[in-house]
């Protein structure tokens, strides 16, 4: 049987505010690569589309958990687009709930997901997940190259860390701010469940796609490796 693994693809890197389709096409070749060896798990984030929406409904005046819902809503249009990129032995629509992303599993050799309940990101969706497929692994592309002392794009001293333990990362992302829309490397609720769950979790930019193979492959990449 297939290694199973799960990987975080955030929406930012995903769809960017432009054009985006030669890096989907790329990142899809890397991902039928990986498909031979590996069960793959895809939980795909909101991105741009996600911001747009959740900005547009918030000055409508939706409370935050209708905007949460614009969010889980594009994650999965994001992650219909990321299935046809795949082509075949793709679940052909991204699954609900953990329980029909596992059944998926039994039939189909790359499962993808979007968002679930409000109150969270895609990130502690794919936590979620690969503690219930009792995963020891996870994979987080997103739109920077690890975790920093502090966030690097408003702080020019950060520094990265390339290796981390569950406590120091939950330190560093428990002073994100709060309400939908996306806003910090790591979800803080992703970082308790790889903590209880013991999931040893490596953190990429999508975007450096050798080093998103070589983070699935568990060899050396660039970024930060969160252990116990
Ligand atoms: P994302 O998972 O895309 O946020 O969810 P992110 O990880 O911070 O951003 P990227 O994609 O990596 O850039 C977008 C928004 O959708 C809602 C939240 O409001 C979240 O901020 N969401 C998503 C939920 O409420 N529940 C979910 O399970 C997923």
């Amino acid at each position: 049987m297939k290694e199973e693994i799960v990987i975080s693809i955030g929406g930012s890197i995903l769809l960017p505010d432009d054009d985006n389709v030669s890096y989907i096409q790329e990142l899809a070749e890397i991902l039928k690569s990986l498909k031979e060896v590996y069960k793959l798990y895809l939980v795909v984030g909101g991105g741009s589309t996600a911001r747009k929406y959740i900005k547009w409904g918030r000055s409508l005046g939706a409370d935050e958990a209708t905007l949460d819902e614009l969010g889980i809503s594009t994650s999965k249009l994001n992650a219909r687009l990321l299935i046809i990129a795949m082509g075949k032995d793709v679940y052909p629509i991204p699954a609900d709930n953990f329980d029909e992303a596992i059944s998926a599993g039994n039939h189909y050799s790359v499962i993808t997901m979007g968002g679930t309940h409000p109150g969270h990101t895609t990130d502690a969706v794919a936590a979620m997940l690969a503690e219930r497929l009792n995963s020891d692994k996870l994979v987080n592309a997103t739109s920077v190259d690890g975790v920093y002392t502090s966030d690097p794009k408003k702080d020019k001293d950060a520094k990265k860390i390339p290796e981390l333990d569950y406590d120091r990362l939950l330190e560093i992302v428990s002073k994100s701010e709060g309400g939908a829309g996306p806003n910090v490397v790591f979800d803080p609720l992703a970082a308790k469940i790889i903590k209880r769950a013991n999931i040893e979790t490596s953190i990429v930019d999508g975007r450096d796609l050798e080093s998103l193979k070589n983070a699935v492959r568990g060899k050396e990449f660039t970024g930060t490796r969160v252990t116990g």
